[in-house]
């Protein structure tokens, strides 16, 4: 589904990215880039003076938030492609950060049944996580990607300069993803996460290219989520119905990753129980997730979060479906338990 040269790691002026945008032929098609109203004011400019072949190209707008994830947004995308005659042969290049390559890429692939598109992430969510493995989709109902396809970027370019101008609390989400990846694939990755200071991550090329060769190998082993990719679900069960729960109730509803850091310690603690993770284990984990996501004050209703939970999409045959951890490093898929025991660690969290 998709091969390590899809991920492109350079800086102003790719000579891969130009000649990808060379294969394009863009004297004859059009190119439409995908923006929120920040990647515009702040990314936009650095991507056309970078690559000036870009420079004709239509810039198509949209609101920014997880809230604006919707099919309302993308009738926006539609209407304007529609109004500029985009074909199948154009292209359309989604710079942003999840919300943007998630949208986007939805967007893209079922406009005329399918228009190329490639990923400019521009958060460090979306360098390491959103715009690697081909998920694409929107919110529906208040919950989190329920409408979307399996649907690969052509060539996803991550140039780590954008992250220059991202907002600290958008840096802080991004790294509980880095944290899932190292806690459910590398523990090397783990060993070196803890070395340094979380903020100059900005700073560290390497690991962001450690940790989407992590992703994307496991996702080339199960593209459509049959099996090992699962583990990436850690985190993301309560994590998303928390995240679902403060879009629908909060005026400042929490980020998707400061959402999965909370999933990432209940899940945790239920490891503890279910998988026998060792205590210090759990504590050095929870320790970490704390350090860079800070601790927040959950003003819940746990009953309807429970509601959110039995509707993920990764339950199967009404079970709800959870991913957790034996060790570092060490995930395990398929973990069914009692709800009382969902309720605990959401107890737990709000006590810490
Ligand atoms: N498809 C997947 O596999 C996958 C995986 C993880 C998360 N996601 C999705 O990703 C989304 C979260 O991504 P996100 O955290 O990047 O959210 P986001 O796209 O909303 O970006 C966060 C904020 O930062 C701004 N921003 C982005 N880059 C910037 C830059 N360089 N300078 C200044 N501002 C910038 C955006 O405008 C936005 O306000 C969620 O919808 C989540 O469901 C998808």
């Amino acid at each position: 589904m998709t091969n390590p040269s899809s991920y492109l790691f350079a800086g102003s002026g790719s000579k891969d990215f130009k000649e990808y945008l060379k294969s394009k032929d863009l004297t004859k098609n059009k190119v439409f880039i995908l923006v929120d109203s920040n990647t515009k004011k702040c990314c936009l400019d650095k991507l056309i003076s970078d690559f000036t072949e870009l420079q004709n190209a239509d810039t198509v707008l949209i609101r920014s938030g997880e809230q604006y994830k919707t099919l309302e947004t993308c009738q926006t995308i539609w209407k304007n492609l529609t109004e500029n005659y985009a074909e199948r042969s154009d292209l359309m290049i989604n710079l942003g950060g999840g919300v943007v390559t998630d949208i986007g890429g939805f967007a893209a692939s079922v406009y005329k049944r399918g228009i190329p598109f490639c990923n400019v992430p521009t958060s460090l969510l979306g360098m390491i996580d959103a715009s690697v493995g081909g998920k694409t989709g929107v919110d529906f109902m208040g919950l989190k990607n329920t409408i979307g396809l399996f649907a690969p970027a052509e060539k996803t370019f991550i140039d780590i300069d954008y992250l220059q101008t991202l907002p600290r609390e958008q840096l802080n989400s991004g790294y509980s993803e880095l944290l899932k990846i190292a806690l459910v694939a590398s523990k090397p990755l783990w060993e070196e996460l803890q070395s340094f200071e979380y903020r100059d991550i900005v700073s560290k090329p390497d690991i962001i290219y450690a940790a989407v060769m992590l992703k994307d190998t496991i996702v080339k082993q199960d593209p459509r989520e049959k099996n090992i990719r699962k583990v990436l679900n850690f985190g993301h069960t309560i994590g998303h119905a928390i995240e679902s729960y403060s879009i629908a109730h909060g005026k400042n509803p929490l980020l998707h990753g400061d959402a999965v850091a909370i999933g990432m310690i209940c899940e945790t603690w239920i490891s503890n129980k279910v998988c026998g993770l060792p205590e210090t284990i759990m504590q050095e984990i929870i320790d970490m997730i704390i350090a860079s996501s800070g601790k927040y004050k959950l003003n819940i209703e746990k009953a309807e979060v429970l509601r959110m939970i039995r509707n993920d999409k990764k339950n199967s045959s009404s079970k709800i479906n959870f991913t957790l951890l034996n060790g570092i490093g060490d995930a395990c898929i398929d973990q069914h338990f009692s709800e009382e025991l969902i309720f605990e660690a959401l107890s737990y969290y709000f006590y810490l």
